[in-house]
């Protein structure tokens, strides 16, 4: 299991004033970090990361360690989810504590299923995946697990 989190860490729905922290944490993430949560490869633009708050479908939590945001995750209206940890905080279970949030989230506005589509080779989301009870289906070329609410 991973090693339990020795620092406070915050987790709470971004807001308009984060537009710079998600950027930030957008920027420490390496071009494969990117391929396995957006699926191309490409630098995310500060324009990106606006237009992300600007959007209505969609809730955003943060992870946050002394004011430094350190973890995102989305969960859209459609059920899907992404999630993304700066590379300095990961292995102390962000990743999950994100995911568990989104799950709760999910379930008390309704949602019947959450899932999230990821790379076979992405272990560390799969292993996200199977500890909180997704349902995972494993092709060549991805990942998908699913989780039903309620
Ligand atoms: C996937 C990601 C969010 C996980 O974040 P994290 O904060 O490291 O996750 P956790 O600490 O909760 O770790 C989850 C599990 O994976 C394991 N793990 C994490 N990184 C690992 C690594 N490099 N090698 C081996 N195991 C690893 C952890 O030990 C933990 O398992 P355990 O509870 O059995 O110990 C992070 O790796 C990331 O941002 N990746 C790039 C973006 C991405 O792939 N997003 C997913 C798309 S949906």
């Amino acid at each position: 299991m991973s090693e339990s989190i020795n620092v406070p860490l915050t987790i709470r729905e971004a807001e308009r004033k984060d537009i710079e922290g998600v950027y930030q944490l957008y920027q420490s993430l390496t071009p494969e970090d990117l391929y396995m949560r957006f699926f191309t490869f490409h630098k995310v633009s500060h324009e990106e990361i606006e237009q992300l708050f600007s959007r209505q479908d969609h809730v955003t939590l943060l992870a946050e360690i002394d004011g430094r945001i350190v973890g995102e995750a989305t969960l859209y209206e459609d059920g899907e989810f992404s999630v993304a940890v700066d590379p300095r905080e990961r292995r102390g279970g962000i990743g999950t504590a994100l995911v568990a949030e989104l799950i709760k989230r999910g379930a008390s506005s309704g949602m019947k299923k959450i899932k999230f589509y990821t790379l076979p080779e992405n272990y560390p989301m799969i292993r996200i995946g199977k500890k909180l009870g997704f349902k995972l289906d494993f092709d060549e070329e991805q990942v998908k697990g699913v989780l039903e609410l309620n």
